[in-house]
């Protein structure tokens, strides 16, 4: 069976790309077969990230280029969609997706954010249980994430038990083309189990 799993938010730049392309690798480490579609295509798109370094190790295709019977050899596909996407399109995406993961800071406005994202994507009973909260950009020290978590639980939302925290070998990652694991920063092997983590809960 093929999992779809959509990675969104209304809010730019909460880290989707990085999520995408990190748990496409995650999942590809695994064994997994794992297309990364890219919906995006501006600076700092999955696609472009692709080419800045030596080739990620899965296919990143934009949607015109993907077969829907295609779709069927691969064990996950990942799509990461455009900064600021429509809410008729979230609804779309509501429908195709088996998980739909939403990244959102820890700080107050980002929680609102999601909170207010949810709440639309909840009208549809059938999205609800497919929607994953994932904490993001986490500071690694204080207990901000572990309060989001159980706050947003306390409103009958799912969130995932792994959140991902903020370290610089993310974004070296992005600027090199490559995957946080294969950055030399001290922290990239932490940075990296967050996602290896991340990703077994979700598939
Ligand atoms: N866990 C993290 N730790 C540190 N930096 C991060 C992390 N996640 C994302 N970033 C950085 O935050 C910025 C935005 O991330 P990213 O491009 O993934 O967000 P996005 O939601 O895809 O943005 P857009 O809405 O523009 O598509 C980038 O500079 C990225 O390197
Ligand atoms: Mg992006």
């Amino acid at each position: 069976m093929t999992h779809i799993m959509a990675i969104t938010s209304e809010k730019g730049g909460v880290g989707k790309s990085t999520l995408g392309v990190h748990l496409a690798g995650a999942f590809t480490e695994r064994g997994l077969k794992t297309l990364l579609v890219d919906e995006d295509g501006r600076i700092g798109s999955a696609l472009r990230w692709a080419t800045r370094g030596n080739g990620l190790p899965f296919e990143v295709l934009e949607p015109e280029e993907v077969k829907p019977k295609k779709l069927r050899e691969y064990d996950v596909v990942v799509i990461d969609t455009e900064g600021r996407p429509k809410r008729k399109e979230l609804r779309t995406l509501g429908e195709r997706a088996d998980i739909i993961v939403l990244p959102s800071g820890v700080s107050p406005l980002e929680l609102e954010a999601t909170q207010e994202l949810l709440a639309f994507l909840y009208e549809d009973p059938q999205a609800r249980r497919r929607c994953r909260v994932v904490l993001t950009r986490v500071p690694p020290v204080g207990r901000a994430a572990e309060n989001a978590r159980e706050n947003l639980r306390d409103l009958g939302i799912i969130v995932c038990n792994t959140w991902v925290r903020h370290y610089a070998s993310y974004m070296r990652a992005a600027e090199l083309g490559t995957l946080c694991r294969d950055v030399a920063d001290e922290r990239a092997a932490i940075a990296w189990q967050d996602i290896l983590d991340l990703s077994r809960e979700l598939v």
